[in-house]
C-alpha cells in the first residue's frame, strides 16, 4: 500500500455526505445574498502570494508549497483564495464593467503547517469576497451571511471576535508605538516573538507562549490610534451587528495572519476543536487590488475552514446519508434483469433505488436491504413475475401490499407518493 502524504487526507462517506450537505447549504445561502461562484486555479505564480499575503507572514515565509515549474518559473499551490480572486478581478478588468462584484469559491488550499486535529496541509475553504464596496454595511452583510450559515448548519457555541486594524493613515503611528513597546519588553518574549518584533510585530499578540501573552497585555491598543474614518467605520459595523441581533466581542488582540487587512477584521472561534479554535476568519482589504496592479478598489471577505466546520457539525451526530427509497430483492436471473431495468428507470426520475445483481437467497437480500437502510423493499421471484405481481414492503411498519407489474415504475411512484401524503 502506498501511504498518504503527511497532512493530507481522504474525505469519504459518511463524512463526504456531511460535506455535501454543508456545501449545498452554503451555496444556496450565498446565492440568496447575491454572490456568484468563481473558479480559480490551484496554482499561481509565487509572486502573487508573496506580494498579496506579505513576505513576512508565516504563510509566505514557511508554509507555501512552492516549486520550480519545468520552464524555471516559480509556482505555488494556493494557500488561500483571496489573492487569486483579486488577481482574477484585475486580470479580466471586471471593475470596468461593474466594480461591485460578489464571489464565492469552495475548494482545497495548501499550507505546510504541522498537522494536528483541525490543521491539515491540504484543507478546504468556503470563501466569499465583495469587491468595490467601501461601506461598513458590506462588512456587516458578510458577517450576517456567515452567522446565518452557522445557524442553518446548527453550529453551536461559537464567538464572533471583531476588531479594527486601521488603515494606511493611522496604522503607521500604532505600529511605531507597538514596536517601541516590544523593544522595552523584549527580554520577556520567546525567541520567535523577538524576531517577529522586527519583522511582523503584531503577530506577537497571537503567540501562545504565556510570558508573551502576559507581557503584551499592556501593549498599546489599535483602538487608541484609529483615525476618524476608521473609528466611524468600525462603529457602524458594530451598530449594524447589534441592530441585526448578532452577538460579538470586540477583541483588540485580533490581528489575523495575512498582511492585506485594513479596518475590520473578524474571526469565528470555538472551544470545541482544541488548539485550532478559528472556524472562519476575514476582514476588509482595501489596498490589495491596487497592490496587485489594479485600480484603487475596496474589498472585504472571509473564509471558513471547511474541515473544521465539518468536524464541529459532526459532533451533533446527525446522519446526512440519504437512505435508499427502494431496494429490489430480485430472486433468480430473470428477475434480476427486470430489477435492473426498474432500478435504472427509478434512478433516472430521482428515486434512490438499489438492487443486488447476483443471485442470492431472500434472507441475504433482506439482510442487505436492512444494512443499507432501505425504506421499502420490493420482493420479486419467478412466480410473481409470471403472475405480474410483486410484494411491496414498508420496512418501517412491516406492512406488505401487492404491486401490479403492468407498469412497475409508474405503480411504484404512485405508492411512494401516496405514502408521502
Ligand atoms: P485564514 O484565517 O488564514 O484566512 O484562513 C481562514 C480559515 O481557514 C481559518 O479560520 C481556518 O478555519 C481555516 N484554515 C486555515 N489554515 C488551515 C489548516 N492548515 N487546516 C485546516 N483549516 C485551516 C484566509 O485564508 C483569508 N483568505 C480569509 C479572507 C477572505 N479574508 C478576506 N477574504
Amino acid at each position: 500500500m502506498i501511504p498518504l502524504i503527511k497532512g493530507v487526507r481522504d474525505i469519504f462517506p459518511p463524512d463526504s455526505e456531511l460535506w455535501g450537505h454543508i456545501k449545498k447549504e452554503a451555496e444556496n445561502l450565498f446565492r440568496d445574498f447575491g454572490f456568484s461562484e468563481i473558479l480559480i486555479p490551484i496554482m499561481e505564480k509565487t509572486e502573487l502570494f508573496k506580494r498579496g499575503i506579505g513576505e513576512q507572514t508565516d504563510i509566505v515565509e514557511k508554509e507555501m508549497y512552492t516549486f520550480a515549474d519545468r520552464n524555471g518559473e516559480s509556482a505555488t499551490l494556493r494557500p488561500e483564495a483571496t489573492a487569486s480572486i483579486a488577481r482574477s478581478y484585475i486580470s479580466h478588468k471586471m471593475y470596468a464593467d461593474d466594480p461591485i462584484r460578489k464571489f464565492y469559491t469552495i475548494g482545497p488550499m495548501f499550507r505546510r503547517e504541522r498537522p494536528q486535529k483541525g490543521r491539515y496541509r491540504q484543507f478546504y475553504q468556503i470563501d466569499a469576497e465583495i469587491f468595490g464596496q467601501s461601506s461598513p454595511y458590506a462588512d456587516a452583510q458578510l458577517i450576517i451571511m456567515l452567522k446565518t450559515l452557522m445557524d442553518r448548519l446548527k453550529v453551536k457555541d461559537t464567538t464572533l471576535h471583531i476588531n479594527s486594524l486601521g488603515c494606511v493613515k493611522c496604522r503607521p503611528a500604532f505600529n511605531d508605538s507597538f514596536k517601541n513597546f516590544l523593544i522595552k519588553i523584549s527580554d520577556n518574549l520567546c525567541r520567535n516573538c523577538q524576531t517577529r518584533a522586527n519583522t511582523n510585530p503584531l503577530r506577537t499578540l497571537d503567540c501562545k507562549n504565556k510570558s508573551c501573552s502576559d507581557f503584551t497585555k499592556k501593549a498599546p491598543k489599535i483602538s487608541d490610534f484609529l483615525c476618524e474614518e476608521c473609528k466611524e467605520h468600525f462603529a457602524t459595523v458594530c451598530e449594524a451587528l447589534k441592530d441585526t441581533n448578532i452577538d460579538f466581542q470586540i477583541n483588540n488582540r485580533l490581528v489575523r495572519g495575512l498582511d492585506y487587512y485594513t479596518k475590520t477584521a473578524f474571526e469565528i472561534q470555538t472551544d470545541a476543536l482544541g488548539a485550532q479554535n478559528a472556524i472562519a476568519g476575514g476582514g476588509r482589504y482595501d489596498g490589495l487590488v491596487k497592490l496587485l496592479g489594479g485600480p484603487d478598489m475596496p474589498a472585504v471577505g472571509f473564509a471558513i475552514g471547511f474541515d473544521r466546520l465539518a468536524e464541529i457539525i459532526a459532533l451533533n451526530n446527525v446522519s446526512y446519508t440519504q437512505k435508499p427509497e427502494i431496494f429490489i430483492a430480485a430472486l433468480g436471473k430473470q428477475c434480476i434483469k427486470e430489477a435492473f431495468l426498474w432500478m435504472s428507470a427509478l434512478n433516472a426520475v430521482g428515486i434512490k433505488t438499489e438492487t443486488e445483481f447476483s443471485e442470492k437467497s431472500l434472507k441475504s437480500l433482506m439482510r442487505r436491504a436492512g444494512k443499507i437502510g432501505a425504506l421499502n423493499v420490493i420482493i420479486i421471484g419467478e412466480r410473481e413475475l409470471e403472475k405480474k405481481e410483486a410484494l411491496f414492503r414498508d420496512m418501517n411498519t412491516k406492512k406488505q401490499i401487492e404491486i401490479k407489474l403492468d407498469n412497475p415504475v409508474k405503480n411504484i411512484i404512485e405508492i411512494l407518493s401516496k405514502k408521502a401524503v
